[in-house]
């Protein structure tokens, strides 16, 4: 799960997923990172917190990093909150890179580019949390 902060967005995306994969029974490995390095070694945006935990999932143990090269050989799927965050994933994406890389809302709504906003400065954590839990959802139900 990757947006700029990795402290917004993409720490709510790996909560809601990280329950899914459990909720399923599945053995996948959920990690989140951020284009940018601004944050790194942050907890998440308390407004993110508090989203999530008001649907009973915990992610103040996670801290934010940065996507690495590296990534792209471990993890099969690379998922961008906005164009941006795409654009900058393709940017860093190795040549011989194993991981696809898809806007996460296109499982929602595929073909459509639809980005999820970012919430640092105008808020919106709400909306943001909704549409993940259903993007997510249909990732488990198409990945698997
Ligand atoms: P995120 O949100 O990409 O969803 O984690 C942001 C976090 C920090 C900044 C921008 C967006 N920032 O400019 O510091």
């Amino acid at each position: 799960m990757v947006c700029l902060g990795n402290i917004c967005r993409s720490p709510l995306a790996e909560g809601i997923m990280t329950k899914l994969v459990a909720d399923h029974g599945l053995s996948w490995e959920v990690q989140s990172a951020g284009t940018a390095s601004y944050h790194v070694g942050s907890a998440p945006d308390e407004r993110s917190v508090a989203v999530a935990a008001n649907h009973g999932i915990d992610i103040t143990k996670q801290r934010s990093q940065q996507l690495q090269v590296a990534d792209f050989y471990t993890y099969d799927l690379i998922l961008a909150m906005d164009a941006q965050n795409y654009n900058n994933i393709k940017e860093l994406q190795p040549e011989d890179g194993t991981a696809e890389i898809k806007m996460i809302l296109n499982y929602a709504h595929p073909g459509q580019n639809r980005q999820v906003p970012d919430p640092y400065y105008h808020g919106g954590f709400d909306a943001v949390y909704d549409m993940l839990c259903v993007a997510c959802e249909q990732v488990i139900e198409k990945e698997t």
